[in-house]
């Protein structure tokens, strides 16, 4: 295999397993109710260290809920979130 080949597979294999790009954080959606309740709780996650409980710092009606502003404003808050929101597969 040439050397090229390769390093694009393993692009690809990295790519795979980090899951999925998550959108990027524009002002449009960083304006979102959505995005609001996930930014907001900044103090909460410093407190929680992204375990379990973390998803309990997220505004929301029901842990659906939150899972799924999680994933679509992750990037809002880091790459730590976007992080976290793999690991536990809070994004389908
Ligand atoms: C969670 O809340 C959302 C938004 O109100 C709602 O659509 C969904 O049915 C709820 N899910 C559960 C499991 O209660």
């Amino acid at each position: 295999m040439k050397l090229t080949t390769s390093l694009g597979l393993i692009a690809l294999l990295v790519e795979a397993a980090l899951g999925q790009n998550f959108p990027e954080c524009t002002r449009e959606l960083l304006r979102t109710d959505d995005c609001a309740a996930v930014v907001n709780p900044n103090a909460c996650y410093n407190q929680f260290r992204w375990n379990a409980r973390t998803l309990g710092c997220i505004e929301g009606e029901n842990d659906t809920q939150r899972k799924q502003r999680a994933c679509k404003c992750c990037s809002c808050v880091g790459t730590v979130m976007c992080n976290w929101v793999t690991q536990n597969r809070y994004c389908s």
